[in-house]
């Protein structure tokens, strides 16, 4: 694994801004499977920056969506769907067809979850996937377990990401418990994977993640069977290593 420490946030989202929009430069009509989370906030305002300054160019770039929550509106604030938009789409040329997302409200969420592998395969693969990671070790919403989950697949979620996102909502009775995710295979059979991590909350996933034993108790320790991981940190993500 690659792994690289930054002072800050800051030069994490210019780095792993600058490394995304790389990904369109040598190829651009790349497939790109994309996170949400507060991690990723400053990479996509970068490359925001980065599109408007003309230095590259989404007409041509494919999206997948990690996750999505179940039985929450998509134009809901706190929707995924929502948070890329306001956070990414609208400020860069993407067609909005070649924007993907698990439907959350699909009234056949296992049918969903296939055709969203089906769509995945005939877009040629993802690129590049950019990834946070839970502070229990989740990598999208494949949250610690007795097994691995391949493919995209519905997941209850652990109380503690219940009570890591309910500083979006109002109150934690909001969060959905149920949620729609792309599976341990089909974040591992992306080319290249990018891990951002910032805070000393991170430390412990990333020790794990890095060095610990491979198990579906830490989803995130899958990666080390990747061959091409890259991981950002900031000093606090980074503390345990
Ligand atoms: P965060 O979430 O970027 O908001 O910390 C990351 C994740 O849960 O994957």
């Amino acid at each position: 694994m690659n792994v690289l420490v930054y002072d800050n946030d800051e030069q994490i989202g210019i780095a792993a801004g600058n490394y995304m929009c790389g990904q369109i430069l040598a190829k651009p009509n790349s497939v790109l499977g994309l996170a949400t989370g507060s991690t990723p906030l400053k990479p996509y305002g970068h490359m925001i920056k980065l599109f408007k300054a003309g230095a590259v160019d989404f007409s041509k770039v494919t999206t997948f969506n990690l996750d999505e929550y179940c039985n929450l509106d998509v134009n809901d604030k706190n929707s995924y769907h929502t948070f890329m938009y306001e956070n990414l789409f609208n400020s860069i040329n993407i067609p909005r067809e070649n924007i993907h997302f698990l439907d959350g409200n699909s009234d056949d969420l296992e049918r969903e979850c296939r055709e969203y592998e089906k769509r995945i395969k005939e877009a040629g693969g993802i690129d590049i996937q950019l990834l946070g990671i839970g502070s229990n070790g989740h990598i999208a919403f494949n949250e610690p377990s007795d097994s691995f989950q391949r493919w995209s697949h519905v997941v209850e979620l652990k109380e503690s990401t219940i009570k890591d996102n309910s500083r979006f909502f109002n109150s934690i009775e909001e969060v959905p418990t149920r949620a729609v995710t792309m599976g341990i295979g089909s974040i591992m059979q992306a080319k290249r994977i990018l891990i951002i991590a910032t805070g000393e909350n991170k430390a412990d996933a990333i020790k794990q993640l890095i060095d610990g034993n491979v198990t579906p108790k830490c989803p995130a320790s899958v990666l080390q069977f990747h061959t091409d991981v890259t991981l950002m940190l900031d000093t606090g993500a980074a503390s345990k290593i």
